[in-house]
């Protein structure tokens, strides 16, 4: 059975999802899959091939374009869908692999926002985690924190705004923000990985960090940060009728994006999110671990996830008061490390995903 393990994107996470892919193609590799790598470049093409396969490959992402092979997805004679090779200029019809399922293991924009789930729903290929709406939902955290509160579910008081509504009115965005008093915590709605997030104590730094966050995104959320944080996460598996949440997390220091060379000339550069320092189980009290777990089990059917997430949340420090913070329904390295406590493996998690993406 081919299993088309598909990675990169036009996404700023594009580098952590290299990492991710690579270790979950190792994880399979003694599982009966035959993996077809599917990597999307920076530029959006897409590419396939054995070249696909050695990490060291990415040091020099340029490189990629000229040595894998261009690819697409399309049917063959018997309506399967197929992932087709280019050979010199044209698709070629023989060159074809028929898909089982694909393994999704995007972060961050197209892969993980839905866009890339649409294109395996129209293929009819089966593709792990989470749906069109699950993963489009998870990916806008107004949205996500809006169906929260509607819920019941605790989240951070906030306003929003477009790039459009800072040009036209300033002067009332800030009276706002203020409202909330510092410091305030700024995010673009729609990415991962810490990406254009900041902590301001001021109006100056806010401004700056405003124009800033809108390099990355025309939707902006400011925050009441919380002080002093704790932040745990949890990590959920199944379906939305039959969601499983693992043991809780702390990550320990800020969740700063490395960046891919950072990633590599360390020692356990292949480890990628794995390799963060984290407490497991999270050091906190056993009724606030139930709680979590029981928020994140709320969550992912709320948002009629599927597969895998792992759902971040904010605590005040040395209280049981805890609040929603964001879903990842592609969570680095799979979030593999929280299960294995649970005496599941990395390559069992895997199978289990593909299970659920083929029923
Ligand atoms: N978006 C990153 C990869 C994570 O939170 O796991
Ligand atoms: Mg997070």
């Amino acid at each position: 059975k081919n299993l088309v393990v598909a990675f990169g994107g036009a996404s700023p996470e594009h580098e952590v999802s290299v990492l991710t892919a690579m270790q979950a193609i190792s994880a399979l590799e003694n599982t009966p899959y035959q993996i077809i790598p599917l990597y999307i470049a920076k530029n959006g093409m897409w590419f396939t091939g054995d070249y696909l396969l050695d990490l060291k490959h990415y040091e020099d992402l340029g490189k990629i374009t000229d040595n894998a092979t261009p690819c697409h997805i399309t049917h063959n004679e018997l309506g399967q869908a197929v992932l087709e090779k280019k050979k010199s200029g044209i698709f070629s019809k023989n060159e074809h692999t028929v898909i089982y399922a694909v393994l999704t293991a995007f972060h961050g924009s197209a892969g993980e926002n839905g866009s890339f789930q649409g294109v395996c729903e129209t293929y009819n290929i089966p593709y792990t985690g989470s749906g069109v709406m699950g993963s489009s939902v998870g990916m806008d955290k107004v949205t996500a924190k809006a169906l929260c509160r509607s819920a019941g579910i605790p989240v951070v008081d906030g306003i929003d705004f477009f790039e459009n509504e800072w040009v036209d009115d300033q002067a009332g965005i800030l009276d706002k923000i203020e409202k909330l008093s510092y410091p305030v915590i700024i995010k673009p709605v729609h990415l991962g990985s810490s990406i254009g997030v900041e902590v301001v104590k001021d109006r100056d730094a806010l401004i700056e960090a405003v124009e800033t966050a809108f390099r990355y995104d025309d939707h902006i959320l400011v925050e009441k940060a919380i002080s002093p944080l704790t932040e745990i996460n949890c990590s959920v598996v199944g379906t939305p009728q039959s969601p499983k949440a693992s043991v809780c997390e702390r990550p320990m220091g800020t969740e700063e994006l490395l960046s891919f060379k950072d990633k590599y000339m360390r020692d356990d550069a292949s480890k990628g999110m794995a390799s963060a320092d984290r407490v497991i189980p999270a050091d906190i009290s056993e009724s606030l671990t139930t709680s979590i777990q029981e928020t994140s089990a709320e969550v992912f059917k709320l948002f009629n996830c599927s597969g895998l997430a792992r759902l971040d949340f904010l605590v005040e420090s040395g209280t049981e008061t805890y609040f929603f913070n964001e879903i990842n329904t592609i969570p680095g390295s799979f979030s593999f490390y929280l299960w294995k406590e649970s005496g599941i493996s990395f390559d069992k998690l895997l199978l289990e995903l593909i299970d659920i993406a083929v029923s």
